[in-house]
């Protein structure tokens, strides 16, 4: 499997997205708003915490805040570039880097993930899964988008 460097192309990857989903729509928000009004149908209590696990550039963000306006959202990466981007478009959001100072990143009622567990190697993926875990609330929600590829644990 090969890992993505998303720091080398964060700020390329808006620009991205956009040339890969023209082709479906026009509305580059279409795809995170779909997402993001899936997670509010299943949200069944208001959480008071939301976290968007690997955010990237903070695409999903605001249509989180949209979708739960009473609750505190943050969002987290690895990619430290993404992170710049994804605060200098959503101020006043409290993103972090995983990895760094792990004591205050719990208590999460609802934790989204969108398209990061298939850039995650598949020897990683039961350790960050336990990791997502560990930060839900008794009764929450992770609510996820996954790309799944048979034949390779490559
Ligand atoms: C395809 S992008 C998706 C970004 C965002 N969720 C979205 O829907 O636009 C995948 C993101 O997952 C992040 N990522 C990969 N491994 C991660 C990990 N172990 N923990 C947190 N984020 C991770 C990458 O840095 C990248 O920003």
């Amino acid at each position: 499997m090969k890992k993505i460097d998303f720091d080398g192309f964060a700020h390329a990857y808006d620009d991205l997205l956009r040339e890969q989903t023209t082709f479906f729509t026009e509305d580059e928000t279409y795809f995170a708003r779909y997402k993001i009004d899936i997670v509010r149908r299943l949200a069944t209590s208001e959480p008071r915490r939301v976290l968007e696990f690997g955010c990237g550039t903070g695409r999903n963000i605001r249509f989180l805040r949209d979708a739960f306006p009473r609750s505190e959202v943050m969002g987290s990466d690895v990619s430290q570039k993404s992170l710049d981007l994804a605060r200098s478009s959503n101020p006043g959001v409290h993103f972090w880097r995983e990895g760094d100072d792990a004591a205050t990143r719990s208590g999460f009622d609802l934790i989204f993930i969108a398209g990061v567990f298939h850039h995650v190697p598949p020897s990683e993926r039961n350790a960050v899964a336990a990791c997502v875990a560990e930060r839900l609330n008794a009764g929450g929600t992770v609510a996820g988008v996954l790309r799944v590829r048979g034949g390779s644990t490559k």
